[in-house]
């Protein structure tokens, strides 16, 4: 990813350094081959001595850090730190965890150095096109930089870059982070989709391709789709690739990380939160084969049974629960920049996820303009019309699909919190009941003043 962002920053006529880091021992010359390989940059100079690299750049310098998040973030600043001067800035372009980039950003403040988290989206191929950047740091350190950041972006279709200034600390990987668990969702949901249209429906890769595309046309355009649509066309020896992947999907920590947060900040996130387990229980491959010898869960009885129309309510379904997940992850954003007063502008961020990023879609742009009025997703008129003309499908489809037998966590994650979002009499008095009663926990009652709290003695 990082020679991808090199190639794009030095291809806008951006005078650029590159140095690559030395781990194994083997990166001898990585950065100078990379520089010779693209002769056509005259602004673009490759060093293996990080002294040298750090002379060779104006003054004050801006260093872009593309480095797995985690322990290695730190230790490339506490090497870069001695070599820097006061007003130079470092930006960490890699998924970290914002709590680090908060860390970071106070100590550097205190060498004098500005520092930028800056979540970036869309994979090798957005890094060199154009991502998505999600900005956040000191304001003025964006000032600095931001014209450079913007210049690399992608564009949305107004013609406006992809990146904009998300907020102070680390708003920008905290959203970057949000971003990812969206992802993770939009990820689960169309392979849960996929399944029931391959097992239940018994379609074959093929027709799921064509429904897939029918679908793209009609309203439902992703890059997660069109990039799925892909998957269930290649081939290797003739036969489907996709059959050949072992069905254990990994994570690095950006998924779980969304599901924390939304913990700390009491917001519900069902959907991501499923999607995490949903990862984590396909990787239980062993466990898994086991149980299949154990347990018959019906599957095969039901292939005959779906209803007629039953692609057509899964579209629907499918979009309904596109929404939720959505919903849910603008809320965490929203409860995120109250709590720590970012002043995040929900609907630029949809904005800046139109193109570049993973999770771009014809419901992003549709988001933009929602956000602009309503930041519960699911309560502006639009959303509401949608939802209601998808409610019923989506409960066909999780009411079928469990019937006969196929998990779908994400699916029914996204139907449940739907159902209880628009329940007015849940059960948690029951909840509040059970509390005080082994606990004296105390309850507030509907028909006194809710600064009043209550405690029975049960028994
Ligand atoms: C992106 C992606 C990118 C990366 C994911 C993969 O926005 O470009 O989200 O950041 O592909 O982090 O995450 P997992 O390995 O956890 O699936």
């Amino acid at each position: 990813m990082g020679k991808s962002l090199a190639q794009n920053i030095a291809g806008k006529g951006i005078r650029l350094s590159v140095y690559n880091r030395h781990i194994t021992g083997k990166e001898e010359g990585i950065a100078e081959d990379f520089v010779s390989l693209h002769t056509q940059y005259t602004g673009l100079q490759g060093f293996d001595d990080i002294s040298q690299f750090i002379d060779s750049l104006e003054t004050p310098r801006s260093i872009l850090l593309m480095v797995n998040a985690g322990p290695a973030v730190d230790q490339v600043i506490a090497t870069l730190l001695p070599l820097l001067s006061a007003g130079d800035m470092i930006i960490d372009g890699g998924n970290s965890h914002y709590k680090d980039t908060e860390r970071r950003e106070v100590a550097l403040r205190e060498n004098g150095i500005y520092f930028l988290g800056v979540g970036i989206s869309g994979g090798e191929e957005g890094a060199l096109h154009g991502p998505s950047l999600m900005p956040g740091g000191s304001k003025k350190a964006y000032d600095n930089v931001g014209r450079y950041l913007e210049s690399i972006a992608a564009r949305d279709k107004n013609g406006r870059p992809c990146c904009t200034y998300v907020g102070p600390q680390g708003a920008g990987h905290f959203v970057k982070m949000t971003h990812n668990g969206i992802e993770y969702a939009e990820m689960q949901l169309l392979a849960e989709v996929y399944h029931l249209l391959r097992y239940y429906l018994g379609k074959s890769p093929e027709d799921i391709s064509n429904i897939f595309e029918e679908w793209k046309i009609h309203g439902l355009n992703s890059y997660i789709l069109e990039i799925t649509i892909d998957i269930l066309r290649t081939k290797e020896g003739g036969e489907l690739l996709l059959d050949k992947i072992l069905d254990a999907a990994e994570q690095k920590s950006t998924g779980g990380w969304t599901v924390e947060a939304a913990f700390e900040l009491g917001t519900p996130l069902g959907a991501v939160s499923e999607a995490v387990m949903a990862r984590f229980l396909s990787a239980e491959k062993e466990q898994r084969l086991k149980a299949v010898n154990v347990y018959s869960n019906g599957k095969q009885a039901a292939q005959q049974t779906a209803s007629p129309n039953f692609a057509d309510k899964l579209k629907k379904g499918y979009e309904a629960a596109r929404i939720i997940n959505h919903a849910t992850g603008f809320l965490l954003l929203k409860k995120a920049s109250e709590r720590y007063s970012w002043n995040l502008s929900l609907s630029e961020i949809a904005r800046i996820w139109t193109n570049g990023c993973i999770i771009r879609s014809a419901l992003m742009e549709i988001l933009v303009e929602v956000l602009m009025k309503e930041t519960d997703i699911l309560q502006h008129p639009n959303m509401v019309a949608m939802m209601s003309d998808r409610v019923e499908d989506i409960k066909t489809v999780v009411a079928e699909g469990l019937g006969a037998g196929h998990a779908l966590p994400v699916l029914s994650a996204s139907l449940n919190h739907f159902l209880g979002y628009t329940t007015g009499l849940s059960p948690a008095n029951l909840i509040q009941a059970q509390r005080d009663y082994f606990g004296a926990h105390t309850y507030q009652r509907v028909d006194r003043p809710l600064t009043e709290h209550f405690h029975t003695q049960w028994k």
